[in-house]
């Protein structure tokens, strides 16, 4: 059966890679970001700006079978010269933005097995230097994800990915150099860095009745980061 995704933060990485996967599956998708970028014309958008103060999320007439929140940084700093509005700038973009979202969108998600995806990091299982402003942000929506899930279930699941470095717009400024992506490379224990579809393909799973018995999850797309330790 076709279903109908919201994905905020589609045009780019990881959700431009789930909106045409979805896509290509049949599914009808929406798209909320800054820019439409490339996105082929079938595919709903509208613009919204999650970091201004500001924004109206358009009203749906339509049910939603599933919501995925892309939108996020990686501003790395040392504690020391970090201002709490960064701190805060983050948050607006990492947490709140997925807040509004799924609170304007929830009246929509009314079918069975309705499903939740959204975005945390490995450095919030893994603590690393200079990235507390990620690693505070990512918390948070590890920390919501859980009670969300408590919260809406059992009508609607919620479910986190939390990766590492992965090929994508985003985490270009760490791989524009040969040494910089031989560094990120030697930092996994399976010696690579993850790639937009894999994680996309993480996502399009959390939404599918495949994992239906999955709530509260975060799953660790992170190369065995989080996980191994070579002795
Ligand atoms: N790539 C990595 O290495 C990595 C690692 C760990 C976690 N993650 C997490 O994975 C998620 C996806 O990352 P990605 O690498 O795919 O990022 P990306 O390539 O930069 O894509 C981010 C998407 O979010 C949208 N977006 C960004 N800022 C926005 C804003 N202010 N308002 C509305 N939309 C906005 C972008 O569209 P517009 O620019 O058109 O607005 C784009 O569609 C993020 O939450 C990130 O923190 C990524």
């Amino acid at each position: 059966m076709n279903k109908h995704y919201l994905i905020a933060g589609g045009s780019s990485g990881i959700g431009r890679a789930l909106v045409l996967k979805l896509a290509e599956a049949g599914h009808h998708v929406t798209v909320l970001s800054r820019n439409r970028n490339d996105l082929p014309e079938e595919i709903a958008h509208f613009t919204v700006d999650f970091e201004s103060e500001q924004y109206e999320l358009p009203v749906l007439n339509s049910s939603i079978n599933g919501l995925v929140y892309m939108p996020g940084s990686i501003q790395l700093k040392p504690f020391k010269s970090i201002k709490s509005e960064e701190y805060l700038k983050d948050f607006r973009l990492n947490v709140l933005g997925a807040i509004n979202c799924i609170r304007h969108f929830l009246p929509n998600m009314n079918s069975e097995g309705a499903s939740i995806v959204l975005m945390s990091s490995v450095v919030v299982e893994t603590g690393m230097p200079y990235h507390s402003l990620v690693g505070a942000s990512k918390g948070a929506v590890e920390g919501l994800c859980r009670s969300l899930a408590a919260e809406l279930a059992p009508r609607i699941r919620v479910n986190v990915i939390a990766p590492s470095l992965t090929d994508t717009p985003l985490a270009e400024k760490f791989l524009n150099s040969e040494e910089k992506r031989q560094a990120s490379i030697e930092r996994h224990p399976l010696k690579r860095v993850g790639n937009a579809h894999e994680i996309a393909d993480m996502a399009a799973f959390l939404l599918s009745d495949s994992s239906a018995f999955m709530t509260a999850q975060i799953v660790r797309m992170d190369g065995g980061m989080s996980g191994v330790r070579k002795i």
